[in-house]
């Protein structure tokens, strides 16, 4: 009875979770996700044990490394905002084509987040999403040490190798998202970010080092979910970095990709502070 139980249970898994990410034979009830990585990281840094946990639970997944320049594929995110968002619009469009599937979710974490709705707004794909979760976005701007601190910390390779991408490429996306950067201007151009027919959650942490006050991230526009991840597990320390790694967050990603607001979950304590 009891293994007959437990024989199901692994079947049932097996069938959602029978391929790994970035397959496009995958089969799944809910709309592919895709996942866009912060700034200095590549796909397989930053949200790939997120990845692995959603397609665990049952989604089919997919990223790509963006904004990276030639030579130099271990840091990605660096290009100019504008130039990464066409790489990414098209990515959507490839991953629609594909999976056969008519919309896609959108996971983003930091820059990640912020071209999930920057995307959307001036790329025409806005048809093609449905549920948008954005993890810590620097909507609103940051500063520029925060950003070349996130490059340095996600970028593969020693501080020292980051360092010499940054001296012969440069950092455009630093500059893009610093306080009054171009991208971040035309983001806040007066026209709404959101657009019709997404429904956009923004996770923040009170305690985010980099993007500051946390309160930038949120949009105030209709149709916006704005929250803490303290709101929900109030005793979870969440720095900016961590925010990829946390199973809170994590839970709270799964309830905007299942429209299930108010799922709870057991907030688990120890998550990583950084
Ligand atoms: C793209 O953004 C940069 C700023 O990062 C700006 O200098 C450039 O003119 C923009 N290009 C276009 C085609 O709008
Ligand atoms: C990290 O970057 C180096 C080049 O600097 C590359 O050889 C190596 O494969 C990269 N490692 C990973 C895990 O991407
Ligand atoms: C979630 O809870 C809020 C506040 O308690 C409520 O206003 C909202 O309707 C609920 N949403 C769903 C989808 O149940």
């Amino acid at each position: 009875m009891l293994y007959s139980a437990l024989v199901s249970t692994l079947v049932a898994a097996a069938s959602v979770a029978a391929t790994g990410i970035n397959d496009f034979s995958c089969q799944s009830d809910s709309n592919p996700v895709v996942l866009l990585h912060g700034l200095g990281a590549t796909y397989y840094e930053d949200l790939n044990f997120l990845q692995d946990w959603l397609q665990s639970e049952g989604y089919c997944t997919y990223s790509r490394t963006y904004g990276a320049y030639d030579g130099f594929p271990f840091v990605g995110g660096l290009k100019p905002i504008n130039e990464s968002a066409p790489e990414i619009a098209s990515y959507i469009k490839e991953v629609v084509q594909k999976t056969g599937s008519s919309q896609v979710n959108l996971v983003g974490h930091s820059e990640g987040a912020f071209q999930t709705l920057y995307v959307p707004k001036f790329e025409g794909v806005a048809g093609l999403i449905d549920r948008i979760a954005a993890i810590a976005p620097p909507s609103h701007g940051t500063s520029f040490a925060g950003l070349y601190d996130l490059a340095y910390i996600f970028g593969n390779a020693s501080r020292e190798a980051v360092g010499d991408v940054l001296q012969d490429v440069g950092c455009a996306a630093c500059n893009d998202l610093g306080p009054d950067g171009p991208a971040v201007d035309l983001l806040n151009n007066g026209q709404p970010i959101i657009q019709p027919g997404n429904q956009v959650t923004i996770i923040a942490s009170k305690t985010d080092e980099l993007v500051t006050p946390p309160e930038t991230a949120f949009v105030h526009e209709a149709g916006v979910r704005n929250v803490y991840i303290q709101s929900t597990c109030p005793f979870d320390p969440v720095g900016h970095i961590g925010e990829a790694y946390d199973l809170n967050v994590w839970n709270l990603v799964k309830n905007v990709l299942d429209d299930t607001p108010n799922r709870s979950f057991v907030c688990l304590a120890g998550s990583p502070g950084k």
